[in-house]
Parts: C-alpha cells; structure tokens; sequence
C-alpha cells in the first residue's frame, strides 16, 4: 500500500459523518452486541456481518472501516472519490474497501491503522502498523494524569497514546522509526482534531538527543525474538535488551520530577531471579523505580502468542519458526517471560529506591489517577527511619478492610487478613499488632504511644515499628 495522507478538511467532514451517524465506540459497541464483538475479539467475522447485514448508515462505516469488508458504492455516503484518491479506500468493481481500520477510541477520537492480520490472509508486511488494542489501553491507564508540560510517545505507531496525553500536555513530540506509523498516526490526529503534535522519525532516542521531557511514554516493540521480522514488535536488539536500554537511557531525557512508563517484556534466565535482573535495570538509572510483572508465559505460550499475532498458525513456516524460537530461548537458558510496566521517577533523591513485585489481580483504573500515592508510599517507606516512624501519626487507608478466618468456634482466628478494596486492590495477612493498629491508626496519634498502648494488652515491651515499613510501602497505611 502506498503512503496515505489526507486533507485536514476531508478529515474533519470525515469526523463529522461520522458523528452523525453514531460510528462511535458506543454505537459501534450497541450495534455488534456482546456476542458479535466477542466473536471478532476471537478473530471471527460472521457474526458481526450478521448484525450489519441491513447496510444502513452506521451499519455501512462499521463494514467498511472496522470490518474491512466491501462496501457497495451505493451503500457508502462517503465523498468516495476523494476518499479513494488520497488512497484511504480502494475501488473494487463497484464497491469500496478500506485500505486501513479506522476505530473510534475510548477518548471520544478515532485510530488509523493497518487492519489485524487473520488466519489465511497474506504474511503480515514488514512495515505493519498495529491497531490500539489492549496493550495500548494498559499503558494509557497507567500513565500519570499529573498535567505536564512536554511529553514524548516513543514508537507512537497509530498514534493512540497521543490522543491519551492530548489533553494534559502542553507540547507532545511522537516518533516512531516506520514512515507508514507516521503517516497513519497523523491521520488519527486529525480525525481526532489534534494539532500541533512534533513528529519525528528515528530509532529509541535518536530523534530527541539534547532534549528533556516531563513526561515519557512507550508501548515499544518489546517482542524478544531471534529475528527483527515485524518493526511492529521487534527492534532488533539482543533478547530484552531494546527495553533495557529504554530504561537505561530514559533519565537523560527527564526534567527533574519527571516520569518514564512503558509496557516491557523481560527474560527469566535460569539460575537468575528475574526480580533482580529487572531490579538492576531500574537501579542503574538513579530514579526511583516501581515495576510490575502483570504475567509471566513459559517460552511455548510466548512464542505461540506471538506466531498467532501474526496469523502464522497453519502456514506452512509455522512449525520451522516455532522450532528456532524455542532453541533460541534454550541457547539462552530462558525458562519464561515476563510482562509488565515500568515506572521511573526522577524525583532527583541521592537515596534513589526501586520496588519491583508482581500483581495478577484485577486493579481499580486507570492507574494513572492514583500513581503518585503508589509512588509515594514506596519511597516514604524507604526514606523514614524507626525513629521517624515512633514519631508519625499514621492513617489506615481508605477502603482497607480486615478479615479473620479460622476454624469455627475458635477463639482466635487463624490469619488476619488486610484487604483493599481500592487501588491496587492487595491483600496481605497481618499479626495481631498490625491488625490492632489497623483499628486505631486515624492520623491522631504517634506510632509510639499506639504501640505501647497495643503492648501493654498483648504484655510485651519495646514493639518494632519495622513491621509497618512494608505495610506502608503497599499503602495499607500512609502518613
Ligand atoms: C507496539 S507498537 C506501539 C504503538 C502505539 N504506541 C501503541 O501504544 O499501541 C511499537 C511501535 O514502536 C515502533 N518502533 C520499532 N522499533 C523502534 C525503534 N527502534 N525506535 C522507536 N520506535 C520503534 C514500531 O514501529 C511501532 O510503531
């Protein structure tokens, strides 16, 4: 396909059809129903072609634009030949198909980019710019909501992550090394009425050398494989080491106070605790660090995923690839991946702290709306000492509850259990101190005289306040 580039003036009486006619997540979501969408979220058409087979309107722009279909020429109220010309549909006898997917978005704009590969469609090209999907949501939420005044999306591909950062940041600079990413993301600008975005092409932070950012954000191509075949999920660098070097080089490009957060896959190497080679990442960089496996995948399930991404299950390649993958992760020791976020902090502390954990429940989000107490609590933990603590009034968090399982009939309970029901939504078993501090920590009192007070009924002296740093930490408690 060659470049696609329109007129802001077609594009803004694109947007406004499609206002008009409801192709919105909402109407798109109301006219497919829960079956259809979960049938295309498993790659199968029919039964969205059934709920749009009256080819009115709305029904039409879904064919044509999400669907990917053909579309009669009679049945698309579109400026057809100025659609076709700036090459955004191509004629076929006498019906119109769209050359990308054009998707609302969650933010109220739209996303161009190349239509997902399906099983039997021909080999995904080299220069394939993927859609916002759920990667490019799970970054979105975790981003900082904090207003900021410069801002860079590294690897903008469709652009989706601008249109997240339009709104709160004053001056957006998105690079990507693939031309087509480009030309597609500033058609999702337009269509979303965004101006002003800095483009820039170029590899990690070539494009950007002597500048500094408030703000850094990256879904980046953290596909660890033994060939760069798909610019979309591969940079070509050694096992996890395009991610590495992101974190590595990101302090460098912050502003003091500023923040970096990307989406990363990491290798869990035999005889190495994967805590601690992601930890070493973020403890070379001087930023205080917070980063969470979401999952972790043995190298079968990875490599599957990734071959079926690209719709290669059933080619004839299939087994040979798959085959390579995995000696190549075997040559490597690799006995899993991991996949998660990175957050880094420039909070510019000569006593930098670095959390790394792993979370599998469901959060509350966006993320991004409470990342600064998470970050808060991490390193007030950090930097308080005993003492200190004897001498802070600390507070039980909102929506922490506790729960007491034993055996019925018992007089004790067997675990004290802290829940929160925000946040991060952990659960942690406490002793009975922590539990009985849980019950009087309202921010009116020092830890000292609640300790002594808790020792005196439980008849011990002298309690540790240490207990309460991981505790604080996982913001069950803050000052
Ligand atoms: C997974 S896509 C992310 C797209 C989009 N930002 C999102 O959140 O969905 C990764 C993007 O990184 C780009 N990319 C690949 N290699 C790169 C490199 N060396 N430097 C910068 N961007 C790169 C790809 O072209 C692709 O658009």
């Amino acid at each position: 396909m060659a470049s696609v580039k329109a007129p802001s003036d077609l594009l803004r009486r694109l947007r406004a059809r499609f206002d008009e006619t409801g192709y919105t997540i909402d109407g798109v979501r109301e006219r497919l129903g829960d079956v259809a969408a979960g049938a295309l979220a498993r790659e199968e058409l029919v039964p969205a072609l059934r709920a749009t087979k009256d080819l009115d309107p709305l029904a039409a722009l879904i064919r044509l634009w999400w669907l990917g279909v053909p579309v009669s020429t009679a049945a698309a109220d579109l400026p057809l030949s100025e659609l076709v010309q700036c090459g955004l549909l191509v004629k076929v006898g006498d019906a119109v198909q769209a050359s990308v997917h054009l998707q609302p978005w969650e933010t109220g704009g739209y996303v161009v980019s190349d239509r997902k590969v399906r099983p039997g469609d021909p080999a995904v090209r080299r220069d394939h710019v993927v859609g916002a999907g759920g990667a490019s949501a799970n970054l979105a939420q975790l981003v900082t909501r904090q207003p900021v005044e410069r801002a860079l999306d590294l690897g903008t591909g469709c652009g989706v992550q601008v249109l997240h950062l339009a709104d709160r940041a004053g001056h957006i600079v998105a690079t990507d090394v693939n031309r087509r990413a480009l030309d597609l993301a500033q058609l999702s600008w337009g269509l979303s009425g965004i101006e002003g975005v800095d483009v820039r092409r170029g590899s990690m932070f070539d494009p950007v050398e002597d500048e500094r950012f408030d703000l850094i954000v990256s879904n980046p191509p953290f596909v660890i494989s033994p060939h760069a075949r798909l610019t979309y999920r591969e940079a070509g660098y050694q096992a996890d080491d395009f991610c590495r070097e992101l974190v590595r080089l990101a302090p460098t490009h912050l502003n003091p106070g500023g923040h970096c957060q990307l989406l990363a896959n990491w290798l869990h190497v035999k005889g190495e605790d994967w805590q601690d080679r992601l930890g070493g990442w973020l403890a070379e960089t001087g930023c205080d660090g917070w980063a969470v496996q979401r999952d972790a995948q043995d190298p079968a399930e990875y490599v599957e995923l990734w071959l079926k991404d690209a719709a290669e299950q059933g080619t004839p390649a299939y087994r040979e690839r798959y085959d390579e993958w995995l000696a190549w992760f075997e040559a490597q020791n690799v006995t899993g991946i991991g996949f998660g976020w990175i957050t880094l902090h420039a909070s510019g502390t000569l006593d930098p702290v670095v959390r790394v954990e792993e979370l599998s429940q469901q959060v509350e989000l966006p993320v991004g709306a409470y990342l600064a107490d998470i970050l808060d609590s991490i390193t007030t933990a950090h930097r308080l000492t005993d003492d200190d603590l004897l001498a802070t009034a600390l507070h039980l968090s909102k929506g922490v509850l506790e729960e007491r399982i034993g055996l019925p009939g018992a007089e004790d309970p067997t675990h004290i259990i802290l829940r929160q029901t925000r946040g991060l939504r952990r659960t942690t078993t406490v002793g009975t101190v922590e539990a009985a501090l849980a019950g009087v920590c309202d921010g009116q009192l020092p830890l000292a005289p609640l300790l002594a007070a808790i020792g005196d009924i439980l008849g011990e002296q002298h309690l540790s306040p240490t207990p309460l740093r991981p505790l604080i930490a996982e913001g069950y408690f803050h000052t």
